[in-house]
């Protein structure tokens, strides 16, 4: 046999396979089989290194979370999840973390990251898909780039998702904690994931500036790791809470309102106007207390610009007038917003969604719907509070019925605890 093989080798292996080829045959068909089945699972269920996309760096979100991205367990069991992975089109997702439920957020839907990739090769002068450049190298000026993004008219692009406004001048105070956050960060790559974070979704960069610590009802920011961020998991949304006891109603909607306080007036430099406020980016943790988990769309505006060339109405509270228009929509003005030092928006926007006064009819009859008679006896004023925050006809303004109903809501809340 030895003799055989030496001598001729070929025929040897032609032997195998002419008195063992179906063995050999079933063998390269399970293996094949097995591979397959496990790209599949791989496309179904990725693991968290393989979403977080660590080659797209620096055009990505950071690496603050790298060092512990293993001890993120991917929670698949809903069927949501894998659909939005299929589909690429939430890429949200939920996993345990030390015990505790976060969230995974790509920050936007597969077409809109290749989109960016695609403008991100283009402004290189390089083909798409132009991965692993030091793009350090390149003379691109980030820093002017992120300035364009925040100021960008609305008007002409309405993916602007950050906007501070009505100048930039402050805009280092505004990143202020970002910046303290990165600060052991080189340099280029940090401008880097700033820009790609303004241009995709400034999510992650509005939990740093209103931290949860600080008391912000937001969520958790954990960091990034590439193509990904880890943020608290909050709760269900605000649309399962429908149902729930007007009491745990009553104390979420105080909650909503003290967001909408503190957004507007909180911050004594800068008025934070959320412009996206809907039943599902609102989230309802397990004290009843309802924070805002999608923070991709906001208006910024520096309440202390310099008094050289400041809008004639400046002085003035910004009241949306636009229900007179479409009392079924959410409308408001970007460019009215950014001219005021102060806004109504955020009543408007809240108090607009709990009367469900818009086509949307999430909360049909308001979500404060069925006021208990013993209170309705008590404080008959809660639904003409919440209809003059939401549509106001008199000449207070909603935020003066936003903080009377929530004062009365307070008080409810008191006596019954
Ligand atoms: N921190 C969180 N805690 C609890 N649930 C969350 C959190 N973040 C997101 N979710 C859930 O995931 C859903 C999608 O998240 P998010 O709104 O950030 O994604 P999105 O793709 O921007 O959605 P869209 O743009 O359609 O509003 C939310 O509606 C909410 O149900
Ligand atoms: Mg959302």
């Amino acid at each position: 046999m030895i003799i055989y093989w030496i001598h001729d080798p070929i025929l040897y292996v032609c032997n195998i396979f002419k008195f063992k080829k179906w063995r050999i045959l079933l063998f390269i068909g399970i293996c094949a089989f097995v591979l397959r089945i496990n790209i599949i699972i791989q496309s179904l269920y990725p693991s968290v290194t393989q979403l977080t996309e660590q080659h797209k760096c620096p055009a990505c979100y950071g690496v603050s979370a790298c060092y512990n991205i293993h001890q993120i367990n991917l929670l698949w069991h809903n069927i949501n999840t894998i659909v939005s992975h299929l589909f690429g089109v939430k890429n949200v997702f939920f996993a345990t973390y030390n015990q505790s439920k976060v969230v995974l957020k790509k920050l936007a839907q597969s077409s809109e990251l290749k989109a960016f990739d695609v403008a991100l090769c283009k402004k290189l002068h390089l083909e798409y898909p132009c991965m692993n450049v030091l793009l350090d190298k390149y003379i691109v000026d980030f820093d002017n780039s992120i300035k364009e993004t925040i100021t960008s008219n609305f008007s002409k692009d309405d993916s602007s998702r950050l906007r501070l406004c009505p100048t930039i001048q402050h805009l280092d105070d505004l990143f202020y904690n970002i910046h303290l956050n990165n600060k052991h960060i080189d340099p280029t790559q940090y401008l880097i994931n700033l820009w790609t974070l303004v241009s995709l979704n400034p999510e992650p960069l509005i939990l740093q500036i209103l931290s949860a610590e600080n008391g912000w009802p937001v969520p958790k920011y954990f960091g990034a790791c590439g193509r990904i961020i880890i943020e608290e998991y909050i709760g269900p949304p605000l649309s399962d809470y429908y149902d729930k006891s007007w009491i745990q109603r009553a104390k979420i909607v105080s909650s909503l309102l003290n967001a909408a306080h503190m957004f507007t007036f909180k911050n004594k430099k800068f008025g934070f106007y959320l412009t996206d406020v809907s039943a599902d980016n609102i989230a309802v943790d397990y004290k009843n207390v309802a924070k805002f988990i999608d923070l991709e769309n906001i208006i910024v505006v520096d309440k202390n610009i310099s008094l050289e060339g400041i809008p004639k109405e400046w002085h003035e509270l910004q009241k949306n007038i636009m229900h007179f228009d479409c009392s079924n929509c959410f409308a408001f003005s970007a460019e009215d917003i950014c001219n005021h030092h102060l806004s109504d928006h955020n009543y408007y926007a809240i108090c607009q969604l709990l009367l469900d006064s818009t086509n949307e009819n999430v909360f049909p009859g308001g979500f404060l719907h069925d006021v208990p008679v013993n209170i309705q006896l008590r404080y008959p004023n809660i639904e003409y509070l919440l209809q003059q925050c939401a549509i106001p006809n008199s000449t207070n303004s909603r935020i003066f019925f936003g903080q009377q109903l929530k004062t009365s809501l307070d008080a409810i809340l008191e006596e019954l605890f």
